[in-house]
């Protein structure tokens, strides 16, 4: 029996869901309950009614996901899955930069923590980032930790001052002005689709800036034959894959073959048959944490609606 019919027998027997980032390795997919972006799959694990949620994506992904359904056993495949910006804020920061402005209401971008979520007022994720911002109607917004997602969301609303905190994806920030100077110049005629985790000068010239499955759904519609993807190579290999599986005749390029997030790779078919085997990478979360931090997930799946 292949693996693939190992995972998807171990998944009915034990009702289990497997939920997969646009940035895991594509074969994932063939395991795959739903695939998308951070929105997307937070949303499907407030409703489940399966008793594993088994996140193929990362640990603050998988711990959103727990936040969300308490009750369930949700399962990282590799625990060494952590993000790189979400790991540049902690609680003793986060209330230093809220202390440095007081009364200001937090936003804070769902790449973070469970006890960074339990501080702030509301959550984002870069497909809502500035629904959720415009809906506080408030002249400041606190926005953390991404500030190059914090720049866009203040550059798409003219009356609202973002104060950012200071972090970063590394992986977006290798994308620079002069890789995409590069790509119009070699592709004249495709379009350039953006992450709004990008530096905003490299959003500034996009054609397009959207969270992953923003992006994807972009290219699908478009009557435009040739993209440049300025994400993560996951999208890429999805959008190439489904342009052969559906004869759409598009052909997406990754704007430079160093854009893959090692941590979102970290997850296979291997550790994904093995943690639902045994249950193991379990994720847990103090009570007082999941009530607090829920409130803010809640806030923006209401605000967001
Ligand atoms: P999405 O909100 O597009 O899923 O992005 C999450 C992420 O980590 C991008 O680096
Ligand atoms: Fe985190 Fe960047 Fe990887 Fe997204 S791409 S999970 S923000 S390190």
């Amino acid at each position: 029996m292949s693996l693939v019919e190992k995972i998807n027998n171990l998944k009915k027997e034990k009702n289990a869901i497997i939920l997969t980032h646009c940035y895991q390795n594509v074969e994932i997919d063939e395991v795959s309950d739903y695939v998308g972006d951070s929105l997307y799959l937070s949303q499907v694990a407030a409703k489940t009614d399966a008793d594993i949620i088994v996140f193929a994506g990362v640990y603050f992904m998988a711990q959103s996901a727990k936040i969300l359904s308490p009750n369930k056993k949700v399962l990282l495949p590799n625990i060494q899955s952590g993000c790189a910006m979400a790991d540049m804020i902690d609680v003793n920061s986060l209330k230093n930069f809220k202390a440095k402005h007081p009364n200001i209401p937090v936003v804070c971008y769902i790449n973070s923590t469970a006890e960074v979520k339990a501080e702030c007022d509301v959550c984002c994720t870069s497909s809502n980032a500035v629904k959720i911002v415009r809906s506080l109607n408030a002249p400041r917004v606190l926005f953390a930790p991404d500030t190059y997602l914090g720049n866009w969301v203040a550059k798409e609303l003219d009356n609202v001052e973002v104060i950012t905190f200071n972090g970063f994806c590394p992986i977006h920030m290798r994308i620079r002005v002069e890789d995409m100077n590069n790509a119009r110049k070699q592709y004249p005629n495709a379009l350039i689709l953006a992450h709004p985790e990008c530096h905003h000068d490299v959003s500034n010239i996009a054609d397009f800036v959207g969270s992953t499955k923003e992006i994807m759904e972009f290219a699908r519609k478009s009557d435009n034959k040739q993209f440049v993807i300025a994400t993560e190579k996951g999208v890429v290999d999805r959008l190439n894959r489904d342009s052969k599986l559906y004869n759409w005749g598009k052909k997406f390029i990754l704007i430079d073959e160093n854009i893959i997030c090692p941590s979102m790779k970290n997850n296979t078919l291997e550790d994904i048959y093995e943690t639902l085997l045994n249950e193991t990478n379990e994720i847990t979360l103090d009570e007082e944490i999941i009530k607090k931090s829920r409130l803010c997930i809640d806030r923006m799946i209401e605000l967001s609606k």
